[in-house]
Order: structure tokens, then C-alpha cells, then sequence
């Protein structure tokens, strides 16, 4: 026992002991919460007074989880094992009292009592393989023999939680009550007590389904193979519960720790980790202290009704933010209420929403055609068309119209925020909140920080983003801040192989082999291939000289064949089907022949290393450049924007498990090969590559001086005072 965990006769003459975990905010199953159940079940074992045993949690949750921060130091003395074993031991029968978002260790100690009562409402998951890895705690040798092979592999491999009724049907708890499930279950411990019930040890139980295990276990795994493509904890899961069966529990449980620790330092697990740990990042920012308050947010304006103005008045509406969305003309206002109802609608229809909850939302959203509607928003998000001239112009009416402290967003992709801001006297309150389509969906928040943004303005936008459920990052003033500056180079090698002789499956099909969710020639098609084609148009004084550059996509806009709006782009679509489009082949080899390019068929891996490693580069140009402040956020733009693999970890960590010195080289080789123009290593690249270090030990270094100056110059501060 210590502070976090212990030990009381709830009631006495029953004999009923309860072992209370206190350990707030969620009851995280620490070492120090380990070490007091260990003391806790020691000081219980052989007293003759105890005839049963609750094991119960205050506030919000039952044990939630186990401690991330033990993937770092390893996990520390008493092990898991030891505690949970102590529990199963217990010679009083042991209940759980659960409640609240049980997942991991926390429903792994609830296996290892002996009975389980929960109240409604209570959650129950095991969802390690969503990190990569496999339940360690027991969990794959348990959870068999208390709810079956079959349904232990589906709750395993889909990471799902259950709910209270879900885990009581399939013999997971052993009953659901209303209201404090320690009160429950000390109530339950006094029946077992007065029936004379001993402990029902889960590790003694028969596997339901185990006679029929190699077929069990075969169907999952092809299954698993389609959904969790180039991925392997699923199958090391199913070695672990193969385990449970075809081995005595003891030997099952060493072999679990053996799968576990295998797929804990292989890449699937550190990727699915870093991304973890690197959102926790996300939030410091230099020059950003504790000290720098955020401004209050209760009110919204957006300007412009559009595809994307639509999207953000949704995500504020969902957080229960009342909203006023602008648009310069009624028709452009009506068409983007009854686009954000028809949306709502259809979120009804799949049951992910009330009836109720839509009309609430919808009521938070006031249509308005005069700017003098945002005078009392907190902050104001301009979502018009893409034109410099024209933002600045409602940049100047916002200045005008916007109350003192209200912070101005604008969600260009493509456009100097520097120059918006300059157009108001308060270019401080400026900042690009850069969404992504379709904005109530995406999940990145790409927050510009301009040259003059305050601090508590950045604070404010980051605080934003958690509150409509983003993932924020801040990024400096550059053409195409993150995530679109590197997808400039990634799209322009995917276009020169179709002119080299790829065909567009070619292209996307090694790229979503690789793993992204979508090829980039399709992501264009549903974008409208117009788009960034446009943006080169105006661009082009900036561009390389260069008659291939993006010529396939500039042909497409000529044809008109603008992608799924037009019914055809580098595919045809019929009826919603994508389908290859010879037509389209065609005119790029005519194309590729009028430039001279010689033709040849780029293999798949060739495909992926040049659109890949050209990312790659173009991330090292924008660390050097401060255009992002850590190789992690880059990752996290990318698995959250851009349908890169989690498994992967995001560009920057997959380029340290290939190696910088390859990537380097195979970069440098390209440059032989391919156009020179393109094939430069960056710098920064370069020089890791040589040191032979990687993009996590540059950030760590890059850390560790931040933190020395911050240091320095609060200890001048406090010299100066
Ligand atoms: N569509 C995307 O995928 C995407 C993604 C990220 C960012 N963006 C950026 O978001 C912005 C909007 O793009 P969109 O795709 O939503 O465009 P859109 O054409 O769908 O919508 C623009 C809206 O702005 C309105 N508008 C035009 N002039 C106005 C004015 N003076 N006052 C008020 N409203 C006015 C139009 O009526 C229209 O409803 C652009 O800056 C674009 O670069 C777009």
C-alpha cells in the first residue's frame, strides 16, 4: 500500500475488503500503483477475516491504461505479471468494480480477478494492436479462456472497446449495474462470501473454440492481412493466442512477453509510438511559456461559404461553438447551409447522430450577408476564394469591423499571410488556420505563424484545434507551409514516371503498395486537377525551366478533363467506379514523344523511391528553414493530412529506419540519372548522412540547445531583476 492504493473493511462483519486505487487523473496502472497492489494483496494474503476482496477505483475510471512513459525506461519493478499474478492467487474470491474507460492493463487486471462487475456506461478495450504492438499484461492468454478464441482474436485485432452490455453477452463481466459499481460489486462479494464461493482463476479455464484453433486463427489472419496491409503485429497477435492454446499458462504467458518485446522494438511499434509521443510535441512552441495565456473563444465568424468555410463552421458547431458564416451572396449562403444540412443528414442516416444533436447544431450557425454580424466574434476564419486581391480587401473589413483582440485567420493554401496581415493595424492578431478538405473530416490543422503573430495568438490557435478535435501545427510563412511543399516534389516525380512510360495505376499503385491511403494521381482527380495546375499557372515566373514539369496534369486541364467533377481525369469514372482510361495513356506517350523523353517502365520500387526520398529532401530544406520546427510534426502533418501510413511513422521517421546515408546516396545517384535540376541533397540531409545520425537525433540536439538558451536568458532575466 501507499498514497495511490489502499486498503479498508468496507464491511467488517462480512468479511469484505476493499482495495481502492486513487490515483487521479485516469488512473494510470503506473509502477508506483503496481507496487501499492502488490502491498495491498500481500497484506490480504492469509487473514482468515477476509472472505472476499473488491478491487475498486475512485474517480472517473477503473485503471485506464498502463504507463507510456515505461516504453521508454522498460517496465519497471513490480512487473505486471508479478502483480496480476498475486491477484489470481488471492485465496478470497476477487471482484472488480469497473467503470469508466477500462483499456490495456486496466482490462487485463480486471481478467486476472476472478469476477467482474461493471457499471453501465463502463468501456472495455484492448487496443495495443493499434499501437503496434500486443496486450503484454496477460492479456492474449486470458481473454481467450474467459470469452473464447474467436471472440477474443475480433476484440484483439480490432482494438475496439466493447460496452458494458457488449463485454456482459460475451462473458467479459459478469454483471452490469446502474449506478457505483463499487457499491455493486461489495454487495456481489458479500453473496460469494455468504455462498461459500471461492476464486474462479481465469488461467484455469478451458479455451471455448480451442479444438478448432488453426482454423480460427487462419481466418482472422488473411483477414487482418487485407485491413492491416505491410503491417505484422496482427500476426505476431495470433502467434500469442495460438500460444494460449497449444502451451500450458505458464509457458503462454513467457511467450507473450517474448512476442511482446519483439514487436515493441520492431518499426511498426516505435512508428505507432513516436506519432504518439510527437503529438505531445506538438504544443511547444519557443517562445511560448507557460506564461502566455490563450484569449477566450465563444464566438466564430467564417467568410465565405465554400466547400472549406462550410467544413470549418461544421467543426466549431460540433465543439458547441455558435458560429456566424458570411458570404457575399444569399445564393452562395444557401447553397452552403443546405451542403453543411445535407451532411449533418447524412451522419443521421448512419446512426453517428441524433436527430436532435443535428437541429442543435444547425442552430448554432447564423447566416450573414453584412461583415458589421462578426463585430462580436472572438475570432474570424476567411475561407473566400483563392486571390490575393480579394482577401486583402476583406482583410481591410475585417480590420474595420472585428473587435479589439479578435483573431483573424485565413485559410490560404498558396498566399503570403505576411502580405494579408499587412493590410490590417493589427497584423499581430493575424494567423493562418489552414484546414483540410473535407474540413469537418480532416483531422490536421496546419496553424501559419507569420512574422508578426503574437504568441498568445499561436496559444489560442492551438488550443483551437484540441477543442474541434484537430491535431494543430504550427508551421512558418512559406509557399505551401508543410504539407503542400512537399507534396510539390512527391506529385512531381510521380508525373514525370507517367511521362517516362508509367501508366497512372503504375504510379498510384506503388505508392499505395508503399502504403498510402491513396495514390497521388487519384488524390488529384478528387481534388480537380485544374487546382494546383492553376496555381502553377500563376506561379510559373517562379518555377523550373522546365517543359516535363507537371506537363501531364497541365494536358488533362487543357482537355477539360478536370478529374471526378468531369467525370475523367488521369482515370474515368463511371458510376463512382475508378477505371484505367487508355485514351489518356495515349496522349502522354504522344505527349512524352514531342518532348524527346526516352521511354521506359520505371519499376514500382523505383516509382516509390523517387516519389518518397524527393519528399523526404524537401522535409530536410523546411527543418533547415524553420519552416517546421521538428522532423515530428512533419510526421504528424503528413499521417494526419496527408494519408501517410501511421505504421510507417510519418516521412522523417521512415527516412531514419532506411537510413539517411541511403536516402542520401540513392538521392545523389538519382541526380546522375535523372534531372540534376531535382537531385540536389539537401544540407541537412547531407550532412546527417555523413555524420551518420538521424532526423530524431537532430531534433533531440536541436532540443537540447533550446532548452540551454531558454535557460540562459531567464538567468539573465533574473540577473537583470
Ligand atoms: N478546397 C480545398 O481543398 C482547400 C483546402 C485547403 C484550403 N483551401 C483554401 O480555402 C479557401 C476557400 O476554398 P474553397 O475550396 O472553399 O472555395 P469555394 O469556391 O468552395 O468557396 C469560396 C466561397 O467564398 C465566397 N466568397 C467569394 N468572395 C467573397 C466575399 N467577397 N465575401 C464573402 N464571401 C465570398 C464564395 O461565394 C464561395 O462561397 C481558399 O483560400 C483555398 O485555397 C481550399
Amino acid at each position: 500500500m501507499n498514497q495511490l492504493v489502499n486498503v479498508s473493511m468496507q464491511d467488517g462483519a462480512a468479511g469484505i475488503a476493499v482495495v481502492t486505487v486513487d490515483h487521479p487523473p485516469v488512473n494510470t496502472l503506473s509502477r508506483d500503483v503496481r507496487a501499492g497492489l502488490k502491498a495491498a494483496f500481500e497484506s490480504l494474503r492469509g487473514r482468515a477475516d477476509v472472505k472476499a476482496v473488491v478491487l475498486a477505483c475512485a474517480g472517473k475510471t477503473f485503471l485506464s491504461g498502463g504507463d507510456m512513459r515505461e516504453f521508454e525506461t522498460g517496465i519497471l519493478v513490480p512487473g505486471y505479471h508479478e502483480v496480476l499474478r498475486l491477484i489470481e492467487d488471492s485465496a478470497a474470491p476477487v471482484v472488480a468494480a469497473l467503470h469508466g474507460t477500462v483499456m490495456g492493463g486496466g482490462v487485463e487486471t480486471a481478467i486476472a480477478c476472478h469476477y467482474r462487475v461493471a457499471a453501465a456506461g463502463t468501456r472495455l478495450g484492448l487496443p495495443e494492436i493499434t499501437l503496434g504492438i500486443i496486450p503484454g499484461a496477460g492479456g492474449t492468454q486470458r481473454m481467450p479462456r474467459l470469452i473464447g478464441l474467436a471472440p477474443a482474436l475480433d476484440m484483439m485485432l480490432s482494438g475496439k472497446p466493447m460496452t458494458a452490455a457488449e463485454a456482459a453477452q460475451a462473458g467479459l463481466v459478469d454483471t452490469v449495474v446502474e449506478g457505483d459499481a463499487t457499491a455493486a460489486a461489495i454487495a456481489y462479494a458479500r453473496e460469494l462470501a455468504a455462498a461459500g464461493k471461492g476464486p474462479r482463476r481465469t488461467r484455469e479455464r478451458a479455451i471455448d473454440g480451442g479444438g478448432q484453433a488453426a482454423e480460427i486463427v487462419a481466418a482472422r489472419r488473411a483477414e487482418a492481412a487485407k485491413t492491416m496491409k505491410n503491417r505484422n503485429a496482427y500476426n505476431v497477435l495470433c502467434d500469442a493466442v495460438l500460444a494460449a492454446v497449444e502451451l500450458p499458462f505458464d509457458a503462454g504467458i513467457a511467450r507473450e512477453r517474448e512476442l511482446s518485446d519483439q514487436v515493441e522494438r520492431a518499426v511498426e511499434g516505435r512508428a505507432f509510438r513516436h506519432l504518439f509521443f510527437a503529438e505531445r510535441e506538438l504544443r511547444r512552441i519557443p517562445g511560448l511559456s507557460a506564461e502566455v495565456k490563450p484569449r477566450a473563444i465563444a464566438r466564430v465568424g467564417i467568410v465565405g461559404a465554400g466547400t472549406m468555410g462550410g467544413g470549418i463552421a461544421m467543426c466549431f458547431a460540433n465543439a458547441g461553438i455558435p458560429v456566424t458564416l458570411l458570404d457575399a451572396k444569399q445564393e452562395a449562403l444557401d447553397r452552403g447551409l443546405a451542403t453543411i444540412r445535407k451532411n449533418y443528414e447524412r451522419s443521421v442516416s448512419r446512426g453517428s447522430l441524433s436527430a436532435a444533436q443535428r437541429e442543435s447544431r444547425l442552430a448554432l450557425i447564423t447566416p450573414a450577408l453584412d461583415y458589421a454580424a462578426l463585430g462580436d466574434a472572438d475570432l474570424v476564419v476567411e475561407a473566400v476564394f483563392e486571390n490575393m486581391t480579394l482577401k486583402k480587401d476583406i482583410f481591410a473589413k475585417l480590420d474595420a469591423v472585428a473587435k479589439p483582440g479578435a483573431i483573424l485567420g485565413t485559410n490560404t493554401s498558396t498566399l503570403d499571410i505576411d502580405e494579408i496581415a499587412a493590410v490590417t493595424r493589427r497584423p499581430q492578431d493575424v494567423v493562418g488556420l489552414h484546414f483540410f478538405s473535407p474540413a469537418n473530416v480532416m483531422r490536421l490543422l496546419e496553424i501559419v505563424q507569420c512574422a508578426r503573430t503574437a504568441p498568445d495568438v499561436v496559444a489560442t490557435a492551438l488550443d483551437i484545434a484540441r477543442v474541434i478535435k484537430k491535431v494543430g501545427v504550427v508551421a512558418k510563412v512559406c509557399y505551401g507551409f508543410i504539407g503542400n511543399r512537399m507534396m510539390d516534389p512527391y506529385g512531381r516525380e510521380a508525373e514525370r514516371c507517367l511521362l517516362e512510360g508509367a501508366t497512372p495505376e503504375e504510379v498510384d499503385g506503388a505508392l499505395e503498395d508503399f502504403g498510402m491511403a491513396m495514390g497521388i494521381l487519384a488524390v488529384y482527380d478528387l481534388a480537380g486537377v485544374d487546382i494546383g495546375h492553376l496555381t502553377r499557372v500563376e506561379r510559373a515566373h517562379l518555377l523550373p525551366k522546365d517543359p516535363g514539369f507537371y506537363r501531364p496534369s497541365a494536358l488533362l486541364t487543357e482537355r477539360g478533363w478536370l478529374g471526378q467533377k468531369s467525370g475523367r481525369g488521369y482515370y474515368r469514372y463511371e458510376g463512382g467506379k475508378r477505371a484505367p482510361d487508355a485514351e489518356v495513356v495515349a496522349m502522354i506517350r504522344a505527349e512524352a514523344a514531342r518532348l524527346g523523353v526516352p521511354q521506359r517502365k520505371p519499376s514500382r520500387q523505383e516509382i516509390q523511391e523517387r516519389c518518397l526520398y524527393a519528399l523526404i529532401n524537401e522535409g530536410a530544406r523546411i527543418l533547415e528553414e524553420g519552416v517546421a520546427l521538428r522532423a515530428s510534426d512533419i510526421d504528424i502533418v503528413y499521417t494526419a493530412g496527408y494519408g501517410f501510413p501511421r505504421y510507417r511513422g510519418g516521412p522523417m521517421f521512415y527516412a531514419d529506419t532506411v537510413g539517411l546515408r541511403a536516402i542520401r546516396d540513392r538521392i545523389a545517384a538519382f541526380g546522375k540519372t535523372l534531372d540534376p535540376q531535382y537531385w540536389q541533397p539537401a544540407p541537412l540531409l547531407d550532412a546527417l548522412a555523413d555524420a551518420g545520425a538521424s532526423f530524431a537525433q537532430w531534433q533531440t540536439q536541436q532540443q537540447q540547445t533550446q532548452q540551454q538558451q531558454t535557460q540562459q536568458q531567464a538567468e539573465r532575466k533574473g540577473q537583470s531583476s
